[in-house]
């Protein structure tokens, strides 16, 4: 199907799903909130990334879906797993996870063409305290985003509503990385972007589908990308941390598709 020319589109090339559309996102949403679920049991100290992701690649295998990511622009694995100071797109490898270590896992599958994006946080072992502030601040600053999602306010109420909680509590958002309309595809327009002013950007219509993944830096919000083209840490080191959630809008707010049948999504829920 040709995503640019078939089915209403805004102005700004935002796709308009029908109410239909809404039961692929759940069920692809699902997959990927139950495996993000299932992996909690997996962090821990001494457990290495790479064994987290080939769980993840299994559990996406035995559900009969399809991974988003492997193939993607190169991209071999089934997840991203970015540790401390990585802010996203850390690459699954030997590195093995010692007590203290706080990491984002981002998995992204496909189930009957549609797409499922979610990402949430994981600590192995004891919790610092400083990165337990990070992940709650982190966590309340994405369900601020999805609270500003609903027809007649705009992406820029929705940018507004996570940078200025965040920086309130002296922390600083990533700009160097957005969140995307999906749906049939995996990044499509437009970019979320988690800054930005009141009122500004394109204005919400009921059945745009996109996520609202926020990183979040103790320190400042600059990044680098590594010489692997793809891990992006915190130009000053300090701690980052990320929540992805795939929400719907509707004539009235908004349907989140990943959220954690299990309860999980936050960390200190598990
Ligand atoms: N899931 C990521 C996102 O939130 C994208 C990962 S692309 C990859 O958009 F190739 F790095 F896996
Ligand atoms: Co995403
Ligand atoms: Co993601």
């Amino acid at each position: 199907m040709d995503d640019k020319h078939d089915g209403r589109m805004t102005k700004e090339g935002i796709r308009l799903h029908e109410r239909a559309d809404f039961a692929g996102m759940h069920k692809a949403g699902r997959l990927a909130a139950i495996i993000l679920d299932e992996i909690t049991d997996h962090v821990y100290p001494g457990q290495t990334t790479a064994e987290i992701d080939r769980i993840i690649t299994e559990k996406v295998m035995a559900a009969g879906a399809e991974s988003a990511t492997i193939g993607y622009r190169g991209y071999q694995h089934a997840s991203c797993i970015s540790v401390n100071h990585v802010v996203c797109h850390g690459i699954p490898g030997p590195k093995v996870l010692k007590s203290g270590d706080i990491l984002n896992i981002d998995v992204t599958v496909i189930v009957d063409g549609w797409f499922g994006d979610t990402s949430r946080m994981y600590v192995a072992g004891e919790l610092p305290r400083k990165a337990e502030r990070l992940i709650q601040v982190t966590y309340d600053s994405l369900m601020l985003g999805i609270e500003a999602a609903r027809p007649g306010n705009t992406f820029g109420d929705i940018g507004h509503a996570i940078q200025s909680y965040v920086e309130s509590q002296r922390m600083s958002v990533v700009r160097d990385f957005c969140g995307h309309g999906l749906g049939r595809v995996f990044h499509a327009p437009p970019n979320v972007l988690h800054y930005g002013r009141a009122g500004q950007g394109p204005r919400l219509e009921e059945g745009m589908f996109f996520t609202i993944e926020p990183m979040v830096n103790l320190g400042r919000p600059e990044t680098k990308v590594l010489g692997d083209d793809w891990t992006a840490v915190t130009r000053d080191k300090s701690l980052s941390a990320q929540f992805e959630h795939s929400i719907g809008v509707t004539a009235d707010g908004c349907e989140i598709f990943t959220s954690s049948p299990a309860g999980r999504f936050h960390p200190t829920w598990a």
